[in-house]
């Protein structure tokens, strides 16, 4: 079995691709440093797959521990890099914080990926990359413009890096921009598990639904848009888990048409945050608690994506629909709530 390496492993998007990786037969190790994740998650995995995944508890801005990692699995065959800061207004307030993680540990991974020769590089890249879009839907050719936050930035300067990598030494790399992961794995094992206030819309709902906080705000309902709020592409997690798997073997397959290629993962659908709480209230029968206040700086109003180059490059078929989404979503908030007491022992973040 081929191995992978996951970097942001215990991490949302990281659980949910290793869940997948196993399924299609790869084996897999992670690099976690656990500043902003629990093992919570890597005993989901375990739960779901029977597999208790490795996880090296190494922060990828220390060169030598990194490269202790690769020393001591020398048969790593695949990279697949979420390891990163990834909340847009914390970024404002820290924006050398991000850049220093986001970039540092980027470059690191890429000094052992060349030393290593492994030329199967993923990198979770994000939507924010385009900006406001002039044009929707955005296609992977639509304008790259001035990012909206230094988060937005560290994902453009991402891709760049990886770009000029991947040209000078010869190596394939994919580059996954995702619109908006939401919802869990079916079995609610493993799913969001956001640090303090949830910044996304859906956890923000969950949180409010279940009782953690008293009340959500909608950001804005006074956009161009066909009810007033703003619209975005939500994308179940397993969705984009299994497409980072079609990508691994699409550049196995040595499929690559250069020597970074670029994907959308979203589902091509744009729905308003007024009606992804109405489907959640739908699906779940619960009455939301929210109102309407002032719009959220930096908010981008409406985006969503062209997805055909995923879908006829990758093969990558979408299997969860929107009430899917916001069911899982909910399975997990009470599954989460059950299990309250074990994770804050586990992982005193979470306090
Ligand atoms: C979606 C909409 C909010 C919370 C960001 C990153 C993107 C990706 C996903 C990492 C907006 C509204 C939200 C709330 C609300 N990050 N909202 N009340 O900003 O589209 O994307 O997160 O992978 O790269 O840019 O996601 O869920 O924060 O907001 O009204 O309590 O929901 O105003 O219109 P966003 P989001």
């Amino acid at each position: 079995m081929a191995k992978i390496l996951v970097t942001g492993g215990c991490g949302y998007i990281g659980s949910h691709t290793i869940v997948d990786l196993i399924e299609n037969g790869f084996d897999v190790i992670s690099i976690d440093d656990n500043s902003r994740s629990t093992t919570y998650l890597t005993d989901g995995i375990e739960k779901i797959t029977g597999k208790k995944v490795k996880n090296y508890k190494v922060d990828l801005k220390n060169f030598d521990e990194t490269l202790a990692v690769f020393q001591e699995n020398p048969d790593i065959k695949g990279v697949i890099h979420f390891a990163a800061y990834k909340a847009v207004g914390e970024s404002v307030e820290q924006p050398l914080d991000y850049f220093e993680n986001n970039l540092f540990s980027l470059i690191n991974l890429l000094k052992c990926v060349r030393e290593f020769k492994i030329s199967n590089f993923v990198f979770s890249s994000s939507c924010t990359v385009y900006g406001n879009p002039d044009k929707i839907p955005v296609t992977e050719e639509s304008p790259i413009k001035k990012a909206e936050s230094p988060y937005g930035a560290t994902k453009q300067m991402g891709e760049e890096i990886i770009r000029e990598f991947s040209r000078a030494y010869g190596f394939n790399s994919i580059l996954l921009r995702y619109f908006n992961p939401v919802g869990a794995h079916p079995s609610a094992n493993i799913g969001e598990l956001p640090l303090g206030k949830p910044q996304n819309l859906v956890p923000a709902i969950t949180q409010t639904a279940i009782g953690k906080l008293p009340q959500m705000q909608v950001w804005g309902a006074d956009y161009d848009t066909r009810d007033g709020s703003c619209i975005r592409d939500f994308i179940h997690v397993c969705d984009i888990a299994h497409a980072h798997t079609l990508a691994i073997q699409y550049t196995f397959n040595k499929k690559n048409t250069s020597v970074c290629d670029v994907f959308n993962l979203g589902t091509g659908n744009g729905v308003t945050v007024l009606e992804a709480i109405k489907a959640f209230e739908a699906v779940t029968g619960q009455k939301l608690n929210y109102k309407v206040g002032a719009r959220r700086p930096g908010d981008v109003i409406a985006i969503y994506a062209n997805n055909n180059h995923a879908v006829q490059s990758l093969q990558w078929d979408i299997k969860y629909d929107l009430n899917e989404m916001m069911r899982t979503a909910w399975q997990w908030e009470l599954k989460i709530k059950q299990d309250e007491e074990l994770m804050k022992k586990q992982n005193p973040i979470l306090n």
